[in-house]
């Protein structure tokens, strides 16, 4: 079993022999194994290492609440899978909170503003002057996981990878329990709780009867074709282009890698788009009336992605508690994935030390309910960014007019403007007594 980094690069672990069997002491974590199985017992268990479970195992670390984080995939793959870059003022703050801030504030691009374009013109929404001076930053999600995984691992605190066979048991008693394979070998982990961390295609949320649940979901007619080049963005901020062909985007990973997005078929065959292609989409796209150019550079990676909006209710089943996509996906346009996990177990952790700290369990049992309306919020500002960004192969010729009135109403009232920013800085954190 590999605690910390795969197979093959163990902490040292604290060995006690006993009553014919082994005790393992990792910190306050203990295995204690005889020779058909190993039993560990932990506080928290916790599926998935994404940023939802890790972010959790930070914040309950540092109110002395211990944890087990299992993910299904190798340390490797999880610190180079290419997802999110947005991160809000707040998800900003608290990575500084928790210590982890460091390479963020070097390496992480502010941002005060984005650009909306239509009609080959560009308009800014200034993000500082309408939200009070608030920002959001521009850092990689996998740079945030390399960030979250050296914490835990130099506090010593137990990530297992390559976990297979993860199912969870007893979710509804004092005791549920997390099975899994780590090596080949038959593993059982005793919890308190189980956090269900492990992303849309996780096991946690199909494992609660599905009379229990109540599924919200909507499909978009349209996925996104995204690249990383090595070029030099041709934007200091975000541009999200609105046009007859279909929507893009502008990002950035670093002031030589450019993020870049075009609107395609859901299922589209990315072997249709070599790279001359997508460039030249993407030209027209961003095209303005005062011929603007795009930088082009090295295509390294492409992919589609499809987009949906998913809201699991309740987000909690007795001794489960479901976080970020687990519970709820939102289409990536109002850059809100990431952010809406880490506010899901910033609730949950306050939750958790309520129980443990003072005995109390008022928070814990309306987590769900707490969450969801955040949740909803933010549901309907991705939603939002979608319908007005997009083009919509059914629309009529009204609903072309409409959403080209809704893009100049955003642009030209400070109040509209000021909706569009302070929902995509982040709205700002409830905390429950
Ligand atoms: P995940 O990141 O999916 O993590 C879940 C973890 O659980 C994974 O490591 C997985 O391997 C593991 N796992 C799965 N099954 C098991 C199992 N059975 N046992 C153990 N482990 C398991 N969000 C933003 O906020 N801003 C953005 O700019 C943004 N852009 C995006 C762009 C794209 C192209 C995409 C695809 C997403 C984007 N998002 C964005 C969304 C964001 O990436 C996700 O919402 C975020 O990763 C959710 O975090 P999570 O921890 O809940 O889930
Ligand atoms: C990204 O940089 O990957 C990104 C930025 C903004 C979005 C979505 C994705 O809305």
């Amino acid at each position: 079993m590999g605690f910390g980094c795969g197979a093959g690069d163990l902490f040292s672990l604290e060995k006690l022999e006993r009553d014919g069997c082994v005790e393992y002491r990792f910190s306050s974590t203990r295995w204690l194994i005889t020779t058909a199985e190993i039993h560990m017992r932990t506080q928290v268990g916790i599926i998935g290492a994404g940023p939802a479970g890790l972010f959790l195992s930070l914040l309950l670390q540092r109110i002395g609440i211990e944890s087990v984080v299992l993910e299904l995939h190798s340390r490797q793959y999880v610190e180079e899978r290419i997802r999110a870059g947005v991160l809000e003022h707040g998800t900003v703050q608290l990575m500084r909170e928790l210590g982890i801030g460091e390479r963020l504030n070097k390496q992480g691009l502010e941002h005060g503003g984005i650009e909306l374009r239509f009609g080959g013109r560009g308009h800014r929404i200034d993000f500082r002057e309408l939200t009070g001076g608030k920002s959001v930053t521009i850092y990689a999600q996998h740079e945030v996981i390399k960030d979250l995984i050296a914490a835990r691992l130099k506090a010593k605190k137990p990530i297992i990878f390559e976990a297979q066979d993860v199912s969870v048991d007893g979710l509804g008693g004092d005791t549920p329990s997390i099975n899994f394979r780590a090596n080949g070998v038959a593993e059982k982990l005793e919890c308190d709780f189980i956090a269900g961390c492990d992303g849309f295609h996780g096991v946690c949320r199909t494992s609660i009867p599905s009379e229990a649940l109540t599924i919200y979901d909507r499909e978009y007619p349209f996925g996104w074709l995204g690249i990383l080049a090595q070029a030099p963005p041709s934007s200091h901020e975000l541009i999200y282009a609105h046009h007859d062909r279909g929507f893009a985007l502008l990002s950035m990973r670093s002031p030589e890698i450019s993020r870049l997005y075009l609107q395609c078929e859901p299922d589209e065959d990315i072997a249709q788009w070599p790279d001359a292609r997508i460039w030249e989409e993407l030209h027209k796209r961003f095209a303005t009336t005062d011929g603007g150019k795009l930088t082009e550079g090295p295509v390294i990676q492409k992919g589609v992605t499809g987009m949906r909006s998913f809201v699991t209710e309740p987000m909690q089943y007795g001794k489960l508690l479901l976080a970020g996509d687990a519970a709820h996906i939102v289409p990536p346009t109002g850059a809100k994935g990431l952010n809406l996990a880490v506010a899901d177990v910033r609730v949950l952790a306050q939750a958790l030390g309520d129980f443990y700290e003072n005995g109390k369990t008022q928070i814990l049992e309306r987590y769900s309910d707490i969450c969801l309306r955040r949740v909803w919020k933010v549901q309907r500002f991705s939603w939002w960014m979608t319908s007005l960004l997009h083009r919509f192969a059914d629309a009529s010729a009204f609903d072309h007019k409409r959403q080209v009135a809704e893009l100049d109403y955003v642009t030209s009232s400070r109040a509209a403007a000021q909706t569009l920013a302070e929902n995509y800085v982040g709205l700002p954190m409830e905390f429950y007594e």
